[in-house]
């Protein structure tokens, strides 16, 4: 432990300590095998996190960061599919809704391929994964090849990107759908509401919220939303997570998500070609998407991505840090990266006590300053657009977000999100993303950015 504390330090007293708070936090929640998002709303393994984890412990440790995200490719269904939460057998059922029992994956999804052991949910979250996989393995090379860890993570990557784009291009626009709120990894967002509106909630008998032993109920998502949370995936947990017969009446595609799986292709072919592989097919999957993404979400005269509603094949009207995260892809027209350049910079997006991305619009009608994804600002979001900044060459408002960030990581004591009126810290503390990130903001050269473009 005290190695991961005394490697190579940034050069500042005040970088120094925020790296070795950072670095504690990881520490701290590191279980042997991964890291749980927060040791109290978040005590098991959480998909996306576990990619932005990877990307900042590969600073203090490549061979803890390739561990990450092996332990979560461990979990992988015979479908593909990375669940969005592995549990933990040595955590008690109670510490977090909806449990293992909820989920019954091994069970309910035996035909679809869930594993026997361990126990996981049957949805997923946004594929950020393969660019975790090669900023690890970029981290030391020596060490990755030591360990054969491209060579053995690529093909499970595939397969994950395979089921994304076989099971769940579920609109005629060939993107990815997410079928569940949970599965852009912005649970609340307005952007869902009027998708969410049609689904019937499941009865508050029936299960008890775990989130607000440890949450404000004034932060996180309502009783309603959590009904129909609950109702969405009992229904595909009926449908035994098959994709091909599941009723899927909530099913929406979201930019934030495509524009991940996006960069993380662009990631997949940086891997083949290290390996021997073909690339070709992976770049032109990524320029596929990119073109499909623009034609499908783009929204000229807001000039932000929207979702896109399958139910009726229509935009939303709503306008979330989801529509902002396209930056991060290279081959965006140069047009576009301009036109969200300026929605980023404008008053729906510069808040009054914070540099960090809020997650909703300051002046949109739902805009709620501390409940959960509504309009707090958070880290992962904002580190994605400052990486997207500078894969464009905006370096001066990419300078001025990642020093917004830092301060934040560190005077709100790593928090899980800040509300953008106060500038107060909200949610949990010690959360592991903001460490993850605030360490990649600290240690990383910025030559990776430019990388994955070339
Ligand atoms: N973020 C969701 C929750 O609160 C699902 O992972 O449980």
């Amino acid at each position: 432990m005290k190695a991961l504390l005394d490697r190579p330090a940034p050069a500042t007293t005040a970088a120094l300590t925020l790296r070795r708070g950072a670095a504690r936090v990881l520490i701290d929640n590191w279980t042997g095998t991964s890291t749980v998002p927060s040791r109290t709303l978040y005590p098991h393994q959480w998909s996306w996190d576990s990619a932005f984890i990877a990307i900042g412990l590969r600073h203090l440790s490549a061979r803890r960061a390739q561990r990450e995200l092996e332990s979560l490719l461990a979990a992988q269904w015979a479908d593909g599919r990375i669940p969005h939460i592995v549990f933990n057998a040595d955590v008690p059922h109670d510490a977090y809704f909806p449990s293992p029992d909820f989920w019954q994956s091994s069970r309910a999804g035996r035909a679809a391929g869930a594993p026997a052991a361990p126990q996981t949910s049957g949805i997923v979250q946004p594929p950020v994964h393969a660019l975790a996989a090669w900023l690890v393995h970029r981290s030391d090379p020596a060490e990755s090849a030591r360990r054969g860890f491209l060579r053995r993570v690529y093909p499970r990557l595939v397969a994950w990107h395979d089921y994304l784009l076989t099971r769940r291009t579920l609109g005629e626009g060939g993107l990815v759908a997410v079928v569940h709120p949970w599965e852009p990894g912005m649970d609340n967002s307005p952007a869902w509401d009027r998708a969410l509106q049609r689904i019937e909630p499941a009865h508050s008998a029936t299960y008890r919220r775990a989130d607000l032993n440890h949450g404000h109920p004034a932060d996180r998502p309502t009783d309603l939303d959590y009904g129909r949370y609950v109702r969405l995936a009992t229904d595909y947990r009926g449908a035994g997570y098959d994709d091909r017969t599941a009723p899927h009446q909530f099913a929406v595609e979201d930019p934030g998500f495509n524009a991940l799986l996006i960069v993380s292709e662009l990631a997949l072919a940086k891997m083949a070609r290290e390996l021997g592989n073909d690339a070709r097919p992976h770049l032109a999957q990524a320029g596929e998407l990119t073109r499909r993404l623009v034609n499908r979400l783009w929204d000229d005269r807001s000039g932000i991505f929207r979702v896109r509603d399958l139910t009726d094949d229509t935009p939303v009207d709503e306008s979330g840090v989801t529509g902002l995260v396209p930056l991060i892809v290279p081959q965006l027209p140069h047009d576009i990266v301009d036109r969200l350049h300026r929605t980023l910079g404008s008053p729906q997006f510069t808040a009054p006590s914070t540099r960090l991305v809020p997650s909703y619009d300051l002046t949109g009608h739902a805009f709620a300053p501390h409940r959960y994804w509504r309009g707090p600002a958070w880290f992962n979001t904002s580190w994605l657009i400052e990486r997207g900044l500078r894969a464009h060459g905006l370096h001066t408002s990419a300078a001025r977000l990642r020093h917004g960030f830092l301060a934040d990581a560190g005077r709100s004591d790593f928090a899980e999100y800040i509300d953008p009126v106060t500038g107060a810290a909200r949610g949990a503390r010690h959360f592991s993303w903001t460490a993850a990130l605030t360490l990649d903001l600290l240690c990383t050269d910025h030559a990776d950015t430019k990388e994955l473009a070339a």
